[in-house]
C-alpha cells in the first residue's frame, strides 16, 4: 500500500471490479470523457485491462484508490505508458462520484508521483485531460505539474470536439508531499 494523506493506492481486489464497472465504466458520459475513446459496454467477467490487472504488462501499473480510514474503495489509478528508456509515464485517475471534491484526487496524484519518481525512478510524468476538467487540472497543478500545451479539438466526446491539456512534471521540479 502506498499511503497519501487521505487515500492509499493498493492492489486491485476482485470485489473492487463490479463497483468500478458500475460506477465508472457503465457511466457513458464519465467514460467518454475519461477514456480517450468511444464508450462500449463492459461485459461482466471480461478481462478488460482497465479493471483486471495483467501482471505481464510491464508498461502499466493499476491501483485501487482507498480511503485510509476504513479501506473503502474510492476509485482507480494507473501509471501507464511506462517507458523505461526515456523514463517517463502517464498518470490516469478516476474517482467514484461520491468521492469527488474531497481532496482525494490531489492526494492520489501525490501518491502516484511518489510511485513514479521514487519507487520507479522515473524522470518525467505526464497527464492529459480535457481542458474543462478543472478538478483534474487543479489536482495536477497542486502537485507541481505545469501546462505544457493545449491540443486543440483533440478529443471527440459525446458529439463534439474538445481541447485537451497536456501537463508535465519533472522529477527535479517535484516537491514531495510531506504527508506521503
Ligand atoms: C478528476 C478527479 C480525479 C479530481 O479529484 P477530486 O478529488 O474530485 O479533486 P480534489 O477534491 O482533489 O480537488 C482538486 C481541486 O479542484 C477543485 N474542484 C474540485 N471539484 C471541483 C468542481 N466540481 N468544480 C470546480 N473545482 C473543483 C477543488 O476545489 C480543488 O481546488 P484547489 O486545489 O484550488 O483547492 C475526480 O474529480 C474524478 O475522478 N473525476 C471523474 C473522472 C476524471 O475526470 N478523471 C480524470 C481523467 S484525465
Amino acid at each position: 500500500m502506498l499511503r497519501g494523506g487521505k487515500v492509499g493506492l493498493r492492489a486491485r481486489h476482485d470485489e473492487d471490479i463490479p463497483i468500478l464497472r458500475t460506477e465508472l465504466y457503465d457511466d457513458v458520459a464519465n467514460a467518454s470523457r475519461a477514456e480517450g475513446g468511444p464508450w462500449r459496454p463492459m461485459t461482466p467477467g471480461s478481462k478488460d485491462p482497465r479493471l483486471v490487472v495483467d501482471d505481464t504488462d510491464e508498461g502499466r501499473v493499476l491501483f485501487s484508490v482507498v480511503e485510509l480510514a476504513g479501506d473503502t474503495l474510492v476509485g482507480t489509478a494507473a501509471l501507464w505508458g511506462i517507458d523505461t528508456h526515456n523514463r517517463g509515464a502517464h498518470i490516469g485517475l478516476g474517482l467514484l462520484p461520491a468521492a469527488r471534491g474531497k481532496g482525494y484526487g490531489t492526494d492520489a496524484v501525490a501518491a502516484l508521483c511518489q510511485y513514479g519518481f521514487v519507487v520507479r525512478g522515473l524522470h518525467r510524468l505526464q497527464i492529459e485531460t480535457l481542458a474543462d476538467n478543472i478538478p483534474m487540472l487543479r489536482s495536477a497543478e497542486r502537485n507541481g505539474f505545469v501546462r505544457e500545451g493545449v491540443l486543440r479539438s483533440a478529443a471527440w466526446v459525446m458529439g463534439e470536439f474538445l481541447d485537451e491539456v497536456l501537463l508535465g512534471l519533472l522529477a527535479r521540479d517535484w516537491k514531495p508531499d510531506p504527508q506521503v
